[in-house]
């Protein structure tokens, strides 16, 4: 989706050359089977973004880094690929498309990514492509929709309030109609941990410059009390 924000036009391929300008292709720590374009300093890519686009108002790049919900998720299925072979998998809030990929990489039938900044939409489709995985991503809001997913994956995505009431409200419904539902959160502050249980627990590396730390713990969640995944 193209859109004139008044201080410039920006298209899909300014988005993607800017994206392969700014970011460098790594390994992703805790899935090094997975390389992504990332950067490592949050603030300067955000302002040359400003800078060099002319776009203003945009949200921060949260597509040029593996967020620690999204590289403990992306572990879990690496390493579970029955739970997802053959499987209509959704990745919520995908980002760089992390735990898309991996879904994929997993043999999912095949894998939706879904994120609302027009810049992961670009990041999603490079990633996708640079580690040869299908991946389709929607800036649509998906928030209460249902497709009929048989998995529904969210790395990271209880970091603001509303947000995470309206995520863990819907995919508590997704769970209740019978789809998988896998979270993966370092303990952000709204992950709504008293419906969730811990499935499995890691140590991830993570980017300094947004965490203020380099190691940390992080659990992959499901509703439900038993620890069986629904
Ligand atoms: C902290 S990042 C996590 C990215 C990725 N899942 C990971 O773990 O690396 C949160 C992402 O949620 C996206 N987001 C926020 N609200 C959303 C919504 N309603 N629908 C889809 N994506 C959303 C943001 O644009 C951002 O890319």
């Amino acid at each position: 989706m193209d859109e004139d924000t008044g201080a410039g036009f920006v298209t899909p391929q300014q988005r993607r050359e800017f994206i392969r300008t700014h970011t460098k292709l790594l390994k992703v720590p805790h899935a090094p089977e997975i390389s992504l374009f990332v950067a490592d300093d949050s603030t300067a890519l955000w302002q040359k973004t400003e800078d060099e686009l002319g776009e203003i108002g945009l949200p921060p790049p949260f597509w040029a880094f593996a967020w620690a919900g999204g590289q403990a998720l992306a572990r879990f299925i690496l390493d579970r690929p029955e739970m997802i072979v053959g499987k209509h998998v959704l990745d919520f809030a995908s980002g760089s498309g992390l735990v898309a990929i991996a879904a994929a990489k997993s043999g999912a039938a095949n894998v939706q990514a879904c994120d609302i900044d027009a810049f992961a939409i670009e990041a999603i489709a490079l990633n996708a492509e640079s580690n040869d995985v299908k991946v389709s991503a929607t800036q649509d809001d998906l928030i209460s929709c249902d497709a009929g997913w048989d998995v529904v994956l969210a790395g990271d995505v209880s970091y603001e309030r509303d947000m995470a009431k309206k995520v863990t409200n819907w995919l508590h419904a997704l769970h209740l109609r019978g789809a998988k539902v896998l979270i993966g959160d370092p303990g952000r502050s709204y992950l709504a941990r008293t419906q969730l249980t811990l499935l499995e627990e890691y140590q991830v590396p993570v980017t300094r410059d947004l965490e203020d730390m380099e190691i940390k713990k992080t659990g992959v969640w499901g509703f439900g009390i038993d620890g069986a995944i629904a």
